[in-house]
This record gives structure tokens, C-alpha cells and sequence, in this order.
């Protein structure tokens, strides 16, 4: 344990940190009033530099997916990080700034002083978020985490991004929570799948016949990927992507020079036809809009994003409809509605998600299939559900949004109000999509929008857009503007004015 020198006060900036090095480490310094803090200088989600993010409201944002740590303790506020910041002591001398290389001790898990039984109902983005939370907010009972992926609590977003482009293997994606924390925490892990839910008498049963009660249990299925009803969809070169297992099987079919149609516009579709590109495949996207991503970036962002695709080799076929998938015992062409047939290798399919909820037969369903929560994510006594499954409400309106964070953040709110709180989503839904080397971040749920204005050029970005309705923004997106959209994740949580907005941008461009 020793102290270092790192900086002077006054080099500390008002609203973001200041990246230090310590004996190799990174530090982020940050201004808490009078006074400063030092913690790690990298996101504990996926090692974002934190001195690249903003500071607004007493909180820390992270430049890339936006998880917030409050600058006080370094407590974590919101995911996709699951964990609180390191924090190092620091010492003033003078102007001088200190800093110790050794962290100050983390808390332990809470003690199993408590009778009751909490059980948790999928261990994705949701469920895993869950069960960290509830140990986090000092739950001492018992967990069981129940999921019928092997391995189950890893980091789903990279498959279309970097596990089909070849680029990770797909045992190195990352998972969401090591070993070591699932023992310490003890959070005990149960591979099997849930067959019924008997709400009333709080009875899961799994298909092989084992049964758990519980005092409280949320629901985290997600979702299962809409199939191809079509003839010839069987056929064993036909993907579907939700899962490592899928993944892996489409890296291990895909060859470079191979043809693959990709069949549908959805942001998994078209994140997987840039990886498959950059794979070496060649790449047709057969696409119900002329213009991807419309209803949610507007058209001009939409088509920068297709002319990005375009300057990369994929082939965009927006007219007709697949009627048919030929081939005998191999995939060979997709045959269309208007007669044409387009010869394939592969057929990746990505045209919708369904809320993974057929085991809850007895709960009552939205006309999607999802379940109905009020704005703690409670479905009945007893009973909660988060993430994909989900229809919430947001702003007043009934909304179900497959996004990474939100579905974290509501298990966060579900943990909370299981051990007692009044927990609401009052956050901006954020999300993130990855196209040939370039990430674009949104931030709303803007169904309609009176003004658009983009600062920046969105076919050559860096660029943000600004979606404004009545003077207000309602949604921005952007490219390369990590550290003003972190900001902007923060002040759009209340009514912002579209030309203040500008001015953030502006300061924090
Ligand atoms: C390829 C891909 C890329 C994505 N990229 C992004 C992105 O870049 N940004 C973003 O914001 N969002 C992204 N998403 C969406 C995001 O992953 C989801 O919104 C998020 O995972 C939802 O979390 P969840 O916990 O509700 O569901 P999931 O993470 O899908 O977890 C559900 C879990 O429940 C288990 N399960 C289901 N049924 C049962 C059962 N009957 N019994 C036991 N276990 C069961 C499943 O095995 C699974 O592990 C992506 C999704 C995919 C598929
Ligand atoms: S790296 Fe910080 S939220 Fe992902």
C-alpha cells in the first residue's frame, strides 16, 4: 500500500474524470465538490475508459453503454455494468492529488439470515442482473437461478457482432458473472427448463419433473426468435440467432466465399449480415423496408446505415417475399414470391422475437404473448417479470422493448421491490448496434417526432441526431458522440429542450 503522486486539483475537470495512471493502472479522478475521488478507471461492464464519460447529477456515466456509478462511492445506479466501482484513497497535499494503489475493501454478501426463497426464472441480461441485485440490496435468503442454456449468463449482444464474424470464439464470450462470484454469493445455479407455473400455490415445475416453491419468483425467459414457417425452412443450413449454441453452428457452417441470405431488416438480421460479411461471404439481405431502422433512427440515418452496408459489399433485395427455401438436403436457393430465386449457401434468419412465455399458461397474456406488469414489474403476489417478456408501462403507455440495459434495469427494479421498495422505471431506454466497425447509440422510444437535426453528417460520422416533438427531445442518435450521449442519457430522463440539448452537445462534443 503506498500513496502516488497523480495530479494537481485543478486538472480535475468540472463535469467528466480525469484518467490517471498508477504503477501501470488506470484511475479515474473525479471532482465531488471540494473534494476528489479516485476509483478504476474502466468499466466493470466491458473496460469503457470512464474519463471518457460524463458526470451529471451526482453520477458517473459510462461513455459506451451508459451504466451509471454514483461519484460519492462509486455505487452502482444503473447496468449493464453489475458491479460498483473500485475505489482507491486519495490524499490532498496541497494541490497536490494522492493517490493509494491499493483499493479501499469491498462489502461482503449479506449473512443467510433469511428464511425465505427467491427464485429466478432465467439467467440472461435479466435474471442474472436480478439475482446480483437482490444480494447487492442485502437479500440473505435463498437464490436459485434456474435456466436451460448450459452456461447459462453471458454477454448475448456480441453473437451477431463479433462471434459470427469469426472475430471470438465462441467459448471466449464473456460471461455476465464469473464462478467465483456465484459461490460467494451463494447463488445456486440449476440447469433445467420450466415446463408450468402454478401462481397461486408459488410451484415451478421443470420438464423433468423436479418442482421448486417459492416465496417470490421472477420470471426472465426472454425471447424465442420468430421461425421461418416456410417449406424448405428445416433444411440444416437454415439459422436462427438467439443463442451460443446457434452461433456456434452458424460459424461452423459458414465458410467465406459462401453465399447467405439473410432474410429480414431487423437490427439482428443486419448486424449479422455485417459480421458474415467481414467473415468473407458474400451477403444478400432480402428486406421488407427500402430503408432499415426507419421507424426508429428516421430515414436519413437509416439510409447512411444501408449505404455503409452497401460500400461493404452487402446486396439489398427489397422486392417479393421468401416462399420457399430450395434444396434437397443442403440449402441451395431462396425462391421468391414474384418468381425470382436467388441461389444461397446459408439462410440466417432474423424477422422478430416472441416473448419466451408459453410455460406460464395460466397467467393472462398480452396479444403478443407477453406478460403484463404494473411499474414495479409485478405480475401478481408474489410474482414478478422483467426484460423481453415484458409489457410495462413507459411514459403512461403499455411498451415492451427488447433492449440489454432496460431489460437489466427493470430486474434491478424487481429486486428492489421484492425485498420491500416502490421502485418505478423512470429512465431513458437506451440501446446500442454495431455495423462494420461503427456503434450507434439510441436513447428514447420515439414512435413520432415533429423535428429531426443531426449535427455531423450521418453517412461520415461522427454524427448526432436530435428528434424533437413539440420542442422537447423525445430521441437521439448518434455515432462516435459517446461522451454527449452519455450526458444526454441523464438529462433526458426530464423534459429537455430540443436547443438546450444543442448547447449539451455543443459543451459536451
Ligand atoms: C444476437 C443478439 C444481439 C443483441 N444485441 C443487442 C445490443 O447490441 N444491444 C441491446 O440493447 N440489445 C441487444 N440484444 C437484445 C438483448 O440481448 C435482449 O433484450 C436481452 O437479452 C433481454 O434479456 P432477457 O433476460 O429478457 O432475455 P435473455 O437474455 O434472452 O435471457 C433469457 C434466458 O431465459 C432462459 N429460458 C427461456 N425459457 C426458459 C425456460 N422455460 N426454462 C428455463 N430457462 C429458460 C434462456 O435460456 C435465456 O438464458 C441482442 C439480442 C440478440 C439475440
Ligand atoms: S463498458 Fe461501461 S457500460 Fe459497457
Amino acid at each position: 500500500m503506498a500513496l502516488h503522486r497523480a495530479a494537481r486539483f485543478t486538472d480535475v475537470p468540472e463535469n467528466r474524470g480525469l484518467e490517471v495512471h498508477i504503477n501501470e493502472m488506470k484511475i479515474v479522478l473525479l471532482k465531488v465538490g471540494v473534494q476528489l475521488r479516485a476509483f478504476q478507471g474502466e468499466c466493470p461492464h466491458a473496460g469503457a475508459p470512464l474519463a471518457e464519460g460524463a458526470v451529471c447529477h451526482g453520477r458517473l456515466i459510462c461513455p459506451w453503454h451508459k451504466a451509471a456509478f454514483r461519484i460519492e462511492d462509486g455505487a452502482l445506479c444503473e447496468p449493464p455494468a453489475l458491479d460498483s466501482l473500485r475505489r482507491y484513497g486519495v490524499e490532498m497535499r496541497g494541490d497536490e492529488v494522492w493517490v493509494d494503489d491499493q483499493p479501499l475493501l469491498d462489502g461482503h454478501p449479506p449473512p443467510a439470515d433469511d428464511p425465505r426463497t427467491f427464485v429466478i426464472v432465467g439467467a440472461g441480461a435479466a435474471g442474472t442482473a436480478c439475482a446480483a441485485a437482490l444480494r447487492e440490496k442485502g437479500f440473505g435468503g435463498r437464490i436459485q437461478l434456474i435456466d436451460r442454456e448450459p452456461g447459462a449468463g453471458y454477454d448475448r449482444t456480441v453473437l451477431s457482432k463479433f462471434v459470427i464474424a469469426g472475430e471470438m470464439p465462441p467459448e471466449e464470450i464473456p460471461p455476465l458473472r464469473d464462478e467465483e462470484f456465484y459461490k460467494a454469493q451463494r447463488i445456486e445455479r440449476i440447469q433445467g427448463e420450466v415446463a408450468s407455473l402454478d401462481a397461486a400455490n408459488k410451484t415451478l415445475r421443470l420438464t423433468d419433473g423436479q418442482s421448486f416453491t417459492y416465496d417470490a419468483a421472477v420470471l426472465a425467459t426472454g425471447g424465442i426468435p420468430e421461425p421461418l414457417k416456410l417449406p424448405g425452412a428445416d433444411l440444416p443450413q437454415v439459422f436462427l440467432l438467439r443463442s451460443r449454441e446457434q452461433a456456434k453452428r452458424i460459424i461452423e457452417a459458414a465458410k467465406p466465399g459462401q453465399r447467405v441470405m439473410i432474410i429480414g431488416d431487423s437490427f439482428i438480421a443486419l448486424e449479422s449480415a455485417s459480421a458474415l460479411r467481414q467473415y468473407g461471404l458474400d451477403v444478400t439481405v432480402l428486406a421488407r423496408h427500402a430503408v432499415p431502422f426507419a421507424a426508429q433512427f428516421g430515414t436519413t440515418v437509416g439510409k447512411a446505415i444501408r449505404a455503409r452496408h452497401e460500400a461493404n459489399g452487402v446486396v439489398f433485395h427489397t422486392q417479393g417475399e421468401a416462399q420457399r427455401i430450395d434444396g434437397t438436403d443442403k440449402v441451395e436457393a431462396v425462391q421468391l414470391d414474384n418468381g425470382q430465386r436467388l441461389p444461397a449457401d446459408l439462410v440466417l434468419v432474423g424477422i422478430g422475437v416472441n416473448p419466451a412465455t408459453e410455460p406460464f399458461a395460466d397467467l393472462p397474456k398480452e396479444k403478443d404473448n407477453s406478460l403484463k406488469v404494473d411499474g414495479g414489474m409485478r405480475v401478481s403476489d408474489g410474482l414478478w417479470a422483467v426484460g423481453d417478456i415484458a409489457t410495462f408501462p413507459l411514459n403512461g403507455q403499455p411498451q415492451r422493448i427488447e433492449h440489454w440495459r432496460l431489460a437489466q434495469q427493470q430486474a434491478r427494479i424487481a429486486a428492489a421491490n421484492m425485498l420491500g421498495g416502490n421502485e418505478h422505471y423512470l429512465d431513458v431506454p437506451f440501446f446500442w448496434t454495431w455495423h462494420f466497425g461503427k456503434n450507434y447509440d439510441y436513447l428514447g422510444h420515439a414512435e413520432q417526432w415533429d423535428d429531426v437535426e443531426f449535427k455531423g453528417d450521418p453517412y461520415h460520422p461522427p454524427f448526432i441526431g436530435l428528434f424533437g416533438k413539440d420542442g422537447v427531445v423525445v430521441a437521439a442518435v448518434a455515432c462516435d458522440e459517446e461522451r454527449a450521449m452519455a450526458m444526454l442519457a441523464e438529462r433526458m430522463k426530464q423534459p429537455l429542450p430540443v436547443d438546450e440539448a444543442w448547447r449539451l452537445v455543443r459543451d459536451f462534443g
